[in-house]
Parts: C-alpha cells; structure tokens; sequence
C-alpha cells in the first residue's frame, strides 16, 4: 500500500509494526489469520470514533468492552470487570484482543491478555501519538495501584500493532502535546533526525512530518527491546526525564502537569543537575516552540524526597539517565547522597 512503512520486531516473540492511513478499515490484513474470535477493548472516547469501523472490519465473531476513559480506570478492578465478561463470551486461547486506544487501553487490554487463561494473543491498535511512537511496542502491560502507576504489571507482547496516523486527527491537542514530550525524550537519548525535525517545525507544521517521527521512534523502540527485552540495562534509557518527571506527577497527586509536560520538566532537571547545559537550552528551545514549558513549584530537596520513593530505586541509589548531547546517552547509578549534593 503507497505510503505504508512496517518494522519488525524481533524480541521473545516476533511481531510486525505495520504504519501507514486508513488501517483501521482493514485491520484484517495484518493481523494472523488464526484466530476464531475477537475482541475489542476501548475507552468511551475512542470507541465512539472507532469502535464501529474497527467492527466492521472484521468479518465474523467481534465482541467488544468499552470503558470510561482516563488513568483512574486504569485499576485491578476494571481487569476484573474485563475477566468476567471475557469468560462470559466464551473468549480462549484460541481468539484474540484488540486494544484500542491510547495508553491506558494498551496497557489494561494487554495485562488482561498477558493473565486470562494464563495468556491469550492480542493486538495493538494505538491511538494516541504517545502510544504510536512508544507504548504500543515492548510488551510493557499493566496497571495502577493506589501507592503508584504501573506497580502490577507483565510483559506481554502483541502479535501485530497497527498504526492508523488517521486517527491521530481526534486526538485533543492536550495529549498530542503529551505525545511530543515523548517523541523529544527520543531525540535527546538517540536520534539527532528527530531533534532536527523538531527544530525545523512548529505547532502545526508537525503533523505534516508526524508519520516520519513515529517510524523513526518506533524503530529506536525496536532497536531498544530487541537489545534488552526485560529492561536490565539499555532500556531504562525510554526513562530519561522520567525520575524527576513522576516526582512532580507524584507530588501534584497526579492532578497536576500532565505526564508529557512533567517528563520535559524531568528532562530539564536531570539535564540540569548533571551539568549538561547544552542540552538544557534545546529542551528550552523545543519546549517553548511548542508549548511544552511549564514552571515547577517544588525545591531541588522535595523533588528528591518524591524520586526517592520511585520503583526505579533500589537501596541507596536510583538509575538515572544522563544526556551528554542530542543523540548520547546512558544511564549512571547515583547514590541519593551524590545526587543531594548535585542539587545543591
Ligand atoms: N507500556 C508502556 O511501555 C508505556 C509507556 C509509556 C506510557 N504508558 C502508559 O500510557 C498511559 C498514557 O497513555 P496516553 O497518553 O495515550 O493516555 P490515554 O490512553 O488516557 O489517552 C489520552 C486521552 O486521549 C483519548 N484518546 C486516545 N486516542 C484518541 C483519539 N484518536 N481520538 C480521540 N481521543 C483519543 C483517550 O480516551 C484519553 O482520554 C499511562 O497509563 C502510562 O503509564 C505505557
């Protein structure tokens, strides 16, 4: 099909990503024909555009859940509700889920394909531009517990992900903002190309090259899962900003900045505390270009407090994901004593 790109991932299980227009009319195409049902979960806000043609696509045995929309569903009670009605229409090892939908969907449809029956195959069909160029691919699944995000969890992944840019033309520009603080996360930790495309666009000439910057994230994503699968090593780098990012996210009870916007502010601190102050000034840039920049109320010493309480610590000390230059960077174990002392 004109304009369609696809990569393929070759991580525990092999799975093709396929990119391109109008794939969720033929959603068919790319998915193994193997399966004797499906069916699809989505939020209230995506299923009302996409539930019908995603349906429609799919010739026999289509069920569907549909949920109230935002992270506060993303909890083990609604992978309960998911259970019940999966067993109810008689779902097996032999059908298949779709997940449709952003982030939360992607994450919830595929722990509830990771755990129901001991695991069933699903498929991704992401819709929002954080779930096109990163959750959707790597088999990260999961959900919310009231002491923090993502704290019960498999990897688990898809058999195929379907990435319709179409439906990208939806999305509230809130959370394509969210999105592009993630498609700069991946500019900064590897890709000079995406760095550059951010620079030479604006607000509204990014979408003309949006197709461009989701295969290029997708493919860094590729290359990161394949090295390290079960994030010992070089995947924590999909972290970078990430630290000082859930901080504010934590401290704000998670009503406040929004995830993409807290990661630019992440990156900005860490980038900061580590002295790299070039990369600090094109976070500047790229963040007021397109709106990303929002003022932090909390001290250096609160921020730490918050970050010493994250899932990526381990005794003393916390990974944390240093920039040196676009394109360049690893991850350092700092005790929290050295990096109190780099706040200073
Ligand atoms: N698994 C991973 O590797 C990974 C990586 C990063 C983030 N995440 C998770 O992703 C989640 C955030 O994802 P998100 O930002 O996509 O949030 P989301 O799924 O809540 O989607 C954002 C909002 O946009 C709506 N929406 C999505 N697509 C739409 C469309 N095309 N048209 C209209 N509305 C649309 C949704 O209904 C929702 O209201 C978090 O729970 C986070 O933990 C997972």
């Amino acid at each position: 099909m004109k304009n369609m790109k696809s990569i393929r991932v070759n991580a525990s299980k092999s799975y093709t990503v396929h990119i391109g227009r109008g794939l969720i009319d033929r959603v068919t195409d790319f998915i193994p024909k193997k399966y004797g049902k499906f069916i699809i979960i989505t939020d209230d806000n995506v299923g009302k555009f996409y539930l019908d043609r995603v349906t429609a696509a799919i010739p026999y045995g289509c069920w569907n859940i549909m949920f109230t929309h935002g992270e506060a569903s993303k909890t083990l009670a609604t992978i309960e509700y998911f259970y019940n009605y999966l067993s109810e229409a008689g779902i097996g090892r032999n059908d298949c889920i779709i997940a449709l939908g952003g982030g939360v969907v992607g994450d919830m449809a595929g722990f509830a394909a990771a755990t129901y029956l001991r695991g069933i195959d699903f498929v991704q069909i992401p819709t929002s531009l954080l779930a096109q160029v990163d959750s959707s691919v790597g088999g990260k699944t999961g959900v919310d517990l009231p002491r923090g995000k993502n704290l019960v969890g498999a990897f688990h992944q898809p058999v195929a992900v379907i990435i319709d840019i179409d439906t990208l033309d939806t999305l509230p520009q809130s959370y394509f903002k969210d999105g592009l603080g993630e498609v700069i996360k991946y500019g900064l930790i590897r890709s000079n190309e995406i760095t550059e495309l951010l620079l030479s666009h604006d607000t509204d000439s990014i979408k003309t090259v949006i197709d461009e910057i989701v295969y290029r994230c997708i493919d860094i994503k590729r290359q990161i899962v394949e090295n390290d699968e079960f994030e010992r090593g070089e995947r924590k780098l999909l972290n970078f900003g990430h630290t000082f990012g859930h901080a504010i996210e934590r401290l704000e009870n998670f009503t406040g900045m929004s995830h993409g916007l807290a990661v630019v502010a992440g990156m900005k601190i860490v980038s900061a505390v580590t002295k790299n102050n070039d990369v600090v000034s094109l976070l500047d840039k790229i963040s007021e270009k397109y709106d990303l920049t929002r003022e932090v109320n909390f001290s250096f010493s609160e921020l730490l407090e918050a970050a010493m309480t994250d899932k990526k610590r381990s005794g003393e000390t916390i990974d944390v994901v240093v920039c040196k230059a676009p394109g360049e960077s690893f991850v350092e174990n700092i005790s929290f004593e050295n990096l109190r002392k780099m706040c200073e």
